[in-house]
């Protein structure tokens, strides 16, 4: 088997046990809600490693927001499927693989822009569905 392989096998192992974790906190009727939280959490989490300087901790979050987010779109079915929503939800993952392979780095300038992309897209996509709203 390949290093890389196992490795694969092992982070998906890792991220099942922590899924696992924080799912009997999430309600039973999954709502997007209940995990934005969570993707408040992670936030909040990753601010405070690249202030501590801790790009371990900043990498850990940020494993964990992907799946969450990975796990928000198995589950939600009910989201606006309009181009533009879409087009946020990349911004989003394409600041969150950066700000994971910054972290892996251990670079913490290249990985504090990371995170402000990634705030970016929080507040645009919010802002969005606020006006879609409207
Ligand atoms: C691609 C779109 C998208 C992105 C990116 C996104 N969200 Fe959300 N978020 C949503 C949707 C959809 C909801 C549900 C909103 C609703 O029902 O009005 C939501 C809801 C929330 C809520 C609950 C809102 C409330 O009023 O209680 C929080 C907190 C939240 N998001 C935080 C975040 C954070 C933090 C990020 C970035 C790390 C983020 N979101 C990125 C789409 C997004």
């Amino acid at each position: 088997m390949r290093p890389e392989l196992k490795y694969r096998i092992a982070y998906l192992g890792a991220c099942l046990i922590w899924v696992s974790g924080i799912l009997p906190r999430v309600n039973a009727d999954e709502k997007p809600t209940d995990w934005m939280q969570v993707k408040l959490q992670m936030s909040q989490e990753i601010l405070a490693g690249l202030t501590r300087g801790d790009l371990a901790a900043v990498e850990t979050h940020a494993q964990k927001m992907n799946v969450v987010n990975f796990m928000e779109k198995l589950v939600s079915s009910d989201k606006p499927h309009y181009k533009e929503y879409t087009r946020q939800l990349q911004a989003f993952e394409t600041a969150n693989r950066d700000l994971l392979r910054q972290s892996a780095a251990k670079n913490t300038e290249g990985a504090t822009l990371a995170y402000v992309q990634l705030t970016i897209s929080c507040v645009q996509c919010h802002k969005l569905i606020r006006d879609a709203k409207k």
